[in-house]
Order: C-alpha cells, then sequence, then structure tokens
C-alpha cells in the first residue's frame, strides 16, 4: 500500500498543502500550448492543479492514489481522470502535454529517466513537459514517502536526446529557491 493510500496520511496532506497551488506553473504552460490542447496531469492529488489547468485545456487527471481519485470523483463525478503510475504511464492514449507539480520526486533518479522515455511515446510530435521538483542534493523521508531532490544538471541528464529544454529555473514555495522546474518539448 502506498503512503497515499492511507487516509489519514492524504488528510494530512490536505493540511500541508493549504494555500499552495501550481498558478504560476500553469501560467507558463500557457506560453507554450495553443487553448484547447490536451494535457494529462500526473500525480493530481486533489486537483487543485487540474481545476486550473481545466480553465485553459481539456484535461485528464491522474494519480496512483485511489484514495485522491475518488475523492476528485465525488465531487466531479463526469471527469476524466485515471489510475496511473508516473513511472510506467500504462495508457494507450496521447496528448498534447504532460503536466506534474512535485510528483516526479516521488521517484528515484533512474526511475525518473525511465518515465521520460515513456513520456515521450505518450506525448504526441512535439509534445510538451512540464515538472515540478524539489531542488537539491537530498533524498528526504517522510513516514517512508521519499523525497529525491534534483539540481539542474540531473535533469539534463534525465531528458537528454529525447527532450529540447524550453525553461529551467529554480522558484520559491517555501524556503528561497527550494525548487525547480523544466518545460520541455519532445523530439520526435
Ligand atoms: C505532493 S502531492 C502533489 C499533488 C498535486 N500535484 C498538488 O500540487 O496538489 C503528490 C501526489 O503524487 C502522487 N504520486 C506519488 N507517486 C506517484 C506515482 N509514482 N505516480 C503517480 N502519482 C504519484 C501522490 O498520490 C500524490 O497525489
Amino acid at each position: 500500500m502506498g503512503y497515499y493510500d492511507d487516509v489519514s496520511n492524504v488528510e494530512r496532506y490536505l493540511q500541508m498543502a493549504e494555500g499552495y497551488d501550481g498558478r504560476n506553473l500553469v501560467e507558463r504552460l500557457e506560453a507554450y500550448l495553443p487553448l484547447g490542447s490536451s494535457v494529462l496531469e500526473l500525480g493530481m492529488g486533489p486537483g487543485k492543479d487540474l481545476d486550473l489547468l481545466r480553465e485553459k485545456f481539456t484535461v485528464t487527471g491522474s494519480d496512483t492514489s485511489k484514495v485522491f481519485i475518488e475523492r476528485y470523483l465525488k465531487k466531479h463525478p463526469t471527469s476524466d481522470v485515471l489510475l496511473l503510475d508516473a513511472l510506467t504511464l500504462k495508457t494507450d492514449r496521447q496528448f498534447d502535454a504532460i503536466y506534474s507539480n512535485k510528483v516526479m520526486h516521488h521517484l528515484r533518479l533512474e526511475q525518473m529517466k525511465v518515465s521520460f522515455q515513456r513520456q515521450q511515446q505518450v506525448l504526441h510530435p512535439n509534445g510538451i513537459a512540464l515538472h515540478s521538483f524539489w531542488y537539491g542534493h537530498r533524498i528526504e523521508d517522510l513516514d517512508g514517502l521519499l523525497f529525491y531532490q534534483v539540481t539542474e544538471t540531473e535533469l539534463e541528464a534525465m531528458v537528454a536526446n529525447k527532450f529540447e529544454i524550453l525553461e529551467m529555473k529554480r522558484y520559491t514555495e517555501i524556503e528561497e529557491n527550494d525548487s525547480l522546474y523544466g518545460i520541455f518539448r519532445c523530439l520526435k
């Protein structure tokens, strides 16, 4: 059972994440993606970013946690939502863009690389990926949930020969420059 398959962990996350969303990231995505494009969100959690993305794009939410998915579907029963692991992305569908906000860091660095390979297949030609991470060199453990921080150099290596880097910048979520996002264009 994953960390977010436990309802009490989901409740704890919801309290912790109060007041945070990916509005600035969604705005950056708009710079590269025509309105109405199809966007798959990985690790949608409570769906705050999914709701922001929906204002501009045709969205599909996804997560590995049934608790988050069922919670969202209760509020939005007709939404397009998939049970999907960011590592394997087991779907036949294709999208114009893939978005995630603080999700990929739950994968080990070599798994992130595998995920980027799979994302290349799931994206339409010239598709866009936007992902945010915690910036740094540490691996942190929150009750068994691992957080692999990344640097620009590691991210560059992961996407090499698969994606062109359109933007890569540090930003502040809680502490000064504690986060890093990248926007990538598929090379296929
Ligand atoms: C920090 S929350 C972020 C949620 C959402 N992006 C937000 O900003 O509110 C991390 C989310 O990633 C999901 N997650 C963790 N590992 C995952 C994986 N391998 N594949 C897909 N989702 C995953 C968790 O279930 C959780 O919903």
